[in-house]
């Protein structure tokens, strides 16, 4: 996969037969991706699915810069990735907020690191909570927060330095199923004002196919891409909201990637 793309536009990520492997704690190692080629276009919300073990935070801890790939390589547009960096955002599954700062705080926290102003930081901490819903929110403590406000100043964090790539896994994997369908409309809002390239990953088929604009679907060990598709709904949701999901293309497509995760073979 080259930095162009078959329609012609330069790819915000490249992702050249990556491949990781991890020592064993008795010797030897486990191979846990291998040959992963990966080109995604800039503002693309990209949804990798895959059982459990197959590689798919071993994959998104690689772009982030956490862990080096043991063979192949990671490009954000031309610069090769060589550790974490300000062009990428990261969401996990169980919030990481420190409980010792209020919300905004929380947000702002890595723009302290990079010696912006507090003034700055402030502001720029009230806007990405203004854009994940939680204006007027930023002094509360974490604790007043309840779970779904927690993965939005999560969210908030992750957008505050404006990153080009946002890598979010499972984000939404902890909450309660209502919360859960709100937080996906917020990811989509999100997605639509901010043009961001995003990376997901979840376990629910419903989500991906709604989210998506993209489907990548991992299989292993090791792991490696079995299906990629480009999926219609996501699109179309920011127009028409989650009654897309009773639609009967959206169960054909479900049904059709539910036979892709469990046997590999795309029907
Ligand atoms: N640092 C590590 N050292 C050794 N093995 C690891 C390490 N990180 C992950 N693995 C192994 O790599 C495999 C893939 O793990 P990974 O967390 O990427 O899977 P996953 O697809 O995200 O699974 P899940 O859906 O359960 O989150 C697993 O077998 C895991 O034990
Ligand atoms: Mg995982």
């Amino acid at each position: 996969m080259g930095l162009i793309g078959l329609t012609g536009h330069l790819m915000k990520l490249t992702i050249h037969r990556l491949g990781v492997r991890f020592p064993q704690p008795r010797g030897g190692e486990v191979e846990v991706l291998r040959g992963i080629e990966l080109g995604v276009p800039a503002g693309e919300l990209v949804v990798l699915l895959g059982a459990s073990g197959c590689g798919k935070s071993t994959l998104l801890n690689a772009i982030a810069g956490f862990s080096p790939p043991t063979e192949g390589e990671i490009r954000v547009d031309r610069r090769h990735v060589t550790g974490p960096g300000p062009d990428r955002g990261v969401v996990l599954q169980t919030d990481a907020l420190y409980p010792w700062l209020n919300a905004r705080d929380n947000v702002g926290f890595g723009l302290r690191l990079r010696s912006i102003p507090l003034k700055e930081r402030r502001k720029r901490a009230e806007e990405a909570l203004a854009l994940v819903g939680l204006a007027g929110k930023g002094d509360h403590a974490t604790w007043q927060l309840s779970g779904g406000q927690r993965q939005r100043v999560s969210l908030a964090r992750a957008l505050v330095a404006d990153p080009e790539i946002l890598l979010m896994d499972e984000p939404l994997g902890a909450l309660d199923a209502l919360t859960r369908e709100q937080m996906q409309d917020l990811v989509l809002e999100v997605w639509r004002r901010t043009g961001k390239t995003i990376l997901f990953v979840t376990h629910s088929l419903d989500e991906a196919l709604y989210l998506g604009s993209r489907i990548v679907v991992l299989a292993g060990p090791p792991g490696r891409i079995v299906f990629d598709e480009p999926v219609p709904f996501a699109r179309k949701a920011l127009e028409t909201g989650s009654k897309i999901k009773s639609l009967p293309e959206f169960s054909t497509a479900r049904e059709r990637l539910r036979a892709v995760i469990f046997t590999g073979v795309t029907p």
